[in-house]
């Protein structure tokens, strides 16, 4: 991924029309200052969706969708945020300073060329009469000539051959060096790959990056695998093998299954199970992880049947369930790995276990188990607290339930003592996080989050209510709402100005998103003016009041020390008055 200036994307911004721009994909009625049509982000008729020049934005009243010029092209064409603010560059006639930069780095890159120079080479040895103990090798492993040909699979032969063809092409030795294909001793330039099965690695858009080579003699030397150097095309953390072939099938499959071998993928894929990509036997990065969650689909995690797997699976499992992703778990008994599964059982059967995955919270409830005697009233209560530490980010309330149902009458303790001990640990967690409605106030609790959304939204509106803000209130007790202000005064410590639409583009890859989408669609009444930012204000500073006594009161009646009683007395009157 490559970036763009925010400045700059700022200036397309401003020099794209939003009206015109949308009514080149769906026609536009003029009704007052704005423009109405049919949104094509559900299934509608009526003209709900509204589109203000002014304000650089759109907004579907029935279905809540909105955002600026680049999120509306974006969503209707469904490619990345970047490619929206080509397009709209284009379409504006600005050339953009950093796709100059990014045509190059892409199309022309002397890297990708010598990598994909470097993957033909190998495909084609394979083809070539020294090549055939390999190609038997792959046979003997039931890979046909059509997943040959689509994985791109070839041979690298003995110790000289890629560098002297290289060379030939003049490209510097350092090059070389650099993209890991080649090892410098002293004056001597030698491959890195020898006597290897070579399968190329590519990047998400499917540029080749790196490879991995397997041996295929007996009496090779280890690794059995053996990846190219990290360069920087290619960083492993960076990598999920097969991620650019699946991303179709796992959007018309609505899932992605995630395996260990890049053997693993190869076989599902060729079998026609093409939503699966690879781990390459390490443990997930942040940055996969965050790619894998862009993919908004659930996980089905199917690493190795042996206790390697079976930790791999916890610790995976954990990462991905922390970022909110929806987790299930294949454990295949029998053979050694989905590939070898497949070639002994048959698609049919593999399926059949990827339909009856089991939740994450399922798998944990037996891998904690694990080296624990339950009959022993120790071990058991460890392993109900473990159970119970495992299910704080379990955000499915019926899974919740029957997952405690089945502790309690499993191992005879009280439902309502699991709640309460589950409930302790959540809380110790989330106090920062964010403050849960309690229901007897949660109208009031209500009434002021929609208090807090338009004091936000008209912060991001114009620089006028950021300086209200700040004089007048200067924080919000959520720490979620706290976050979005502080980005906000940020953003304007910058630009010096605000407006909602390059907000939006400065926040598209931020953790606020979210928070924006929500405030952004949950306000109704578009009425912007001080006066009703004053009350808006004064409505927030009665409730963070409110609250406030209420901690007080609590406080008090703690409190041993008379002295001390008073003075939280005295102050809880003080802030009565000012309510
Ligand atoms: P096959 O034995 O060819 O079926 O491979 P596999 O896909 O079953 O591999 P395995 O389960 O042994 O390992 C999973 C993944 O870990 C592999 O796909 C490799 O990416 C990686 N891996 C395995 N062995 C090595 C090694 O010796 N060195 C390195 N760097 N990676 C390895
Ligand atoms: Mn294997």
């Amino acid at each position: 991924m490559f970036h763009i200036d925010d400045a700059e994307i700022n200036h397309i911004r401003e020099n794209a029309d939003i009206v015109e721009i949308v009514s080149s994909y769906i026609p536009l009625t003029q009704k007052g200052k704005n423009f109405f049509g049919v949104c094509p982000f559900h299934n509608d008729h009526a003209p709900s969706m509204s589109v203000s020049s002014e304000k650089g934005i759109f907004k579907c009243f029935s279905c809540g969708a909105t955002g600026n010029v680049f999120k509306f092209v974006s969503d209707f064409e469904n490619i990345s945020f970047v490619e929206a603010v080509q397009k709209i560059a284009e379409k504006v006639g600005i050339t953009l300073k950093s796709q100059i930069v990014t045509k190059k780095a892409k199309k022309n890159s002397l890297e990708y060329q010598i990598m994909d120079f470097s993957s033909l080479f190998f495909q084609n040895n394979l083809m070539t009469e020294k090549g055939l103990t390999a190609l038997n090798y792959l046979k003997s492993r039931a890979l046909d000539e059509d997943t040959i040909k689509e994985f791109q699979i070839g041979l690298s032969f003995s110790s000289n051959s890629l560098y002297e063809l290289l060379k030939t092409k003049k490209y510097e030795n350092k090059t070389l060096v650099n993209l890991g294909l080649i090892n410098q001793n002293g004056l001597n330039f030698h491959d890195i790959f020898v006597h290897r099965i070579m399968f190329p690695i590519h990047n998400i858009n499917g540029e080749t990056v790196g490879f991995t080579g397997r041996i295929y003699q007996k009496d090779s030397t280890p690794p059995k695998y053996l990846n190219s150097k990290e360069s920087y095309i290619f960083k492993k953390g960076n990598i999920l093998f097969n991620f650019h072939r699946a991303k179709d099938a796992i959007r018309i499959a609505k899932k992605v299954i995630l395996v260990e071998g890049n053997m693993d993928a190869i076989r599902m894929y060729s079998v026609g199970i093409k939503n699966t990509i690879a781990l390459m036997g390490t443990s997930l990065t942040s940055y996969q992880i965050q790619e894998l969650k862009k993919l908004r689909v659930p996980i089905v995690l199917m690493f190795d049947n042996d206790s390697a797997g079976n930790i791999a699976t916890y610790q995976n499992g954990n990462l991905l369930e922390k970022e909110g992703m929806n987790v299930s778990v294949v454990r295949l008994s029998g053979e050694k790995d989905p590939d070898d599964y497949i070639i002994k059982n048959g698609v049919e059967k593999i399926q059949n276990n990827i339909k009856n995955a089991i939740s994450f919270l399922e798998f944990k409830l037996s891998y904690l188990k694990q080296n624990k005697n339950l009959q022993d009233s120790e071990d058991l209560a460890n392993y109900i607290k473990e159970v119970l530490e495992n299910m704080k980010d379990t955000t499915d309330p019926i899974l919740k339930e029957i997952t405690l149902k089945k502790l309690s009458e499993d191992y005879g303790v009280s439902l309502v003592t699991l709640k309460e001990e589950l409930e302790k640990i959540r809380k110790n967690e989330q106090i920062e996080v964010k403050i849960t409605p309690k229901e007897e106030s949660q109208n009031k609790n209500a009434k002021s989050a929609d208090s807090i959304h338009h004091i936000l939204y008209f912060m991001m509106n114009d620089p006028k209510y950021i300086l209200m803000y700040k004089s007048k209130l200067g924080y919000f007790k959520d720490a979620n709402y706290r976050g979005l202000a502080n980005e906000i005064l940020a953003y304007y410590e910058i630009h010096k100005t605000i407006n909602l639409a390059d907000f939006l583009t400065y926040a598209e890859s931020s953790k606020l998103k979210e928070e924006i989408y929500k405030i952004t669609t949950s306000i109704k009444d578009e009425n912007i003016n001080e006066q009703i930012m004053e009350e808006y204000i004064v409505a927030v500073r009665k409730k963070m009041k409110e609250q406030e006594i209420k901690e007080l009161k609590e406080q008090q009646k703690q409190e041993l020390d008379e002295n001390r009683k008073l003075n939280i007395a005295m102050r809880i009157q003080a802030l009565k008055k000012e309510v």
